[in-house]
Parts: C-alpha cells; structure tokens; sequence
C-alpha cells in the first residue's frame, strides 16, 4: 500500500467544501491515515514548494497556501498517489475534466482548491514535513475487504 498527502488549499476551507473533497477520496476507497488543520507558516511553505523557487508564480503561490488554514490529510491505498492526482484533475480549474475536484470545484488559475504528492519521494518528503509519525494511524477498515480482493499478490 502506497501513502499520499493531500492539502485542500486555503480557498477550499474558506469555501466550506473540506468535507465534499474528503468524500471524493473516501468513496473512491482511499483509506485516511493522518487528517489536521494547520496554518502554514512562510518557512513550511518555502519547504514545501523549494522545487518551484524562482519561477515566477513561486512568490504569488507562497502567499495563497499561507493565506489561512488548510486541511492536510495523508492516505493510504494501492497506487495512491497516481489515484489521488487523478481526482484532483488538471493543474487548474478552467482545464480540468468534469468529474475531477478541480473540474468540478474551481475557475481560477491561482486558487485552485487542493494539492496532491507526485511521486513517491515527493510524498514521504511532504508528509515528513507536515505529519509526525505518531500523528498517522495504522489501523484496518472493515469495508476494506469489499474494496480489495485477497490474491496471492494481496490485496488487489
Ligand atoms: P499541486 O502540486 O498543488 O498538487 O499541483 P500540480 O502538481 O498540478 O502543479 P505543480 O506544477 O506542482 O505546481 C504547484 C502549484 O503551483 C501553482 N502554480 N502556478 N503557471 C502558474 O501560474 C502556476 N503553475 C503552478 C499551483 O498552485 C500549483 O498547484
Ligand atoms: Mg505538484
């Protein structure tokens, strides 16, 4: 099983459509592991995005993700991160497939609602920086067993 962080970015919180994004995941089958509301201070944010330093969206980006809270949420599932960045959709909202969170939830080309790991070493360095080891839960879902079939592989 893979993990993956999720942020749904400060518009999402101030649009009150934290649970409606959430639900997308839980309902796809994506198991929530680790679930906060933090404030972004400037250094986490600059951690957060360093590959994106010196572009120039990079100083407009940094003052939306600290402009209020957001949800962080860590989750866990086979292919998670491929899973989760598909229903996110495009990069922005006017591109995005219906269907997708930023297709069906945003217009902007700034705001643009949530964020997800895009690579394996991308998602263990984000969710290092937000969640602390004590703060993710391993635990079974009883559903779990109707959302995966037992092979000799696993769970697939
Ligand atoms: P994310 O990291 O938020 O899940 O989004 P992404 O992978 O689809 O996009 P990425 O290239 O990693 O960019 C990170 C965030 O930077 C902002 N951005 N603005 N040209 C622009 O104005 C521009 N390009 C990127 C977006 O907030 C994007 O989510
Ligand atoms: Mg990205």
């Amino acid at each position: 099983m893979e993990r993956t962080l999720v942020l749904c970015k400060p518009d999402a919180v101030q649009r009150r459509i934290v649970g409606r994004i959430i639900d997308r995941f839980e309902q796809k089958g994506l198991k929530i592991v680790g679930l906060k509301l933090v404030k972004f201070s400037q250094q986490l944010a600059g951690e957060m995005y360093l590959m994106h330093k010196g572009k120039d969206f990079y100083g407009p980006l940094v003052e939306f993700v600290t402009s209020g809270p957001l949800v962080a949420m860590v989750l866990e599932g086979n292919s998670a991160i491929a899973v989760a960045r598909k229903i996110l959709g495009a990069t922005f909202g006017p591109d995005a497939d219906p269907g997708t969170i930023r297709g069906d939830f945003g217009m902007s080309k700034r705001y643009n609602v949530v964020h997800g790991s895009d690579s394996p070493e991308s998602a263990r360095r984000e969710i290092g920086l937000l969640f602390d080891n004590s703060e993710l839960i391993d635990y079974q879902i009883a559903g779990d067993e109707w959302v995966y079939a037992r092979s000799p592989e696993g769970m697939i």
